[in-house]
């Protein structure tokens, strides 16, 4: 870290982070400082890295006099951390494309901008997704539980029997960035694609063959795999409640790599409880880190520590975004990856 006497503009990030990808920000002559709790740095191999993430209240009192803020989707930006931050507050961070753990508004009324990483993850997410889709479509985790468990007594005409996706209709919410290059993916596959969002996008619809339908009830029940890809607003909270998931079809699978809270956890154990719905893929929790123990205890749900855009040149991607917005920021500039 540098420290220099002249008073360099601080950086607080809330998360120890690999030395490089904060380096650019120090070669600028930026005072680094990392506000969460103890633990190194991820060095690029397996270990989780990253340290605690602080709470509000050490959060806060590490930012008065910041410049910037760089923080994940776990640290919350409200109107109390930005008043802690003071008048010296230029942009906020976020090592995210989604923005639901900032308050835009309270930025905006304050003048910081806000920068986050949309782009750079897509194809990452969209592999993701279709990894939870083709494991909960397929059965891997009973499959996995069967071999591992030594109860496998070799192969059976009706063993672990799943749903195909050839000739499917795979529903996608929010024909975005990312939901688009999940069905890009998914057509090869065999899948055809329905979609809903407030508004048709017809430009991207029609490269993707993909129908819109305005009503979401009815894509909902014309939905072999549902995949979500909203961005988690108060409108979308619960989206998929456990009226909407008595719509899907019993043989249907449920895919979320957006963000938890788009589903009613509850109801969506029970529906699976109940078998009024086959499989979940699920990569995103309302509660993260906590999941439901109903969903820890079914054999027909594929549960992945929200791995969407955790490859190293992803990540790699998302930091240079972070690193080069903060430094267009303070230099007065708006940067691409700006945010409204
Ligand atoms: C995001 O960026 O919003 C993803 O959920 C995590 O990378």
């Amino acid at each position: 870290m540098k420290h220099d006497a002249r008073a360099a503009a601080r950086v607080v990030v809330t998360r120890a982070l690999p030395e490089a990808w904060l380096a650019p920000l120090e070669a600028a002559g930026l005072d680094v400082e990392v506000a969460g709790g103890a633990g190194d740095p991820p060095d690029g191999g397996d270990a989780p890295g990253g340290g605690a993430a602080p709470d509000a209240a050490q959060l806060r009192a590490r930012a008065p006099g910041a410049a910037a803020l760089w923080v994940q989707l776990t640290e919350p930006v409200d109107a109390a951390l930005l008043d802690a931050a003071g008048p010296s507050l230029r942009v906020v961070a976020t090592y995210s494309v989604g923005t639901n753990h900032v308050d835009l508004e309270a930025c905006r009324a304050r003048g910081v901008a806000v920068v986050h990483t949309p782009d750079v993850l897509t194809d990452a997410t969209a592999d993701l997704a279709m990894a939870l889709m083709l494991a909960a479509a397929r059965r891997l985790p009973e499959g996995q539980r069967l071999v591992a468990g030594g109860g496998w007594e070799g192969w059976a005409p009706t063993q672990l029997l799943g749903l195909d996706l050839q000739g499917r209709t795979l529903a996608v919410v929010g024909l975005g960035r990312i939901g688009a290059a999940v069905a890009r993916r998914a057509r090869a596959f065999g899948l055809r694609i329905a979609y809903h969002q407030r508004n048709p996008d017809p430009a991207t619809a029609d490269a993707l063959d993909a129908r819109y339908l305005a009503d979401l009830d009815e894509l909902l029940a014309g939905a072999d795999v549902l995949t979500l890809h909203a961005p988690l607003t108060p409108e979308t909270h619960h989206l998929i409640d456990a009226r909407r998931l008595a719509l899907l079809p019993r043989h249907a699978v449920l895919v979320n790599t957006a963000r938890g809270p788009l589903v009613d956890e509850a109801a969506l154990v029970t529906a699976l409880r109940e078998g009024r719905l086959a499989a979940a893929g699920l990569d995103v929790y309302e509660r993260e880190p906590r999941v439901h123990p109903g969903l820890l205890d079914l054999p027909n749900v594929v549960l992945a520590p929200h791995l969407g855009s955790a490859t190293h040149a992803t990540r790699q991607a998302m930091a240079e975004m972070c690193t080069s917005a903060i430094l267009a920021v303070l230099r007065g500039e708006r940067p691409p990856n700006a945010v409204g």
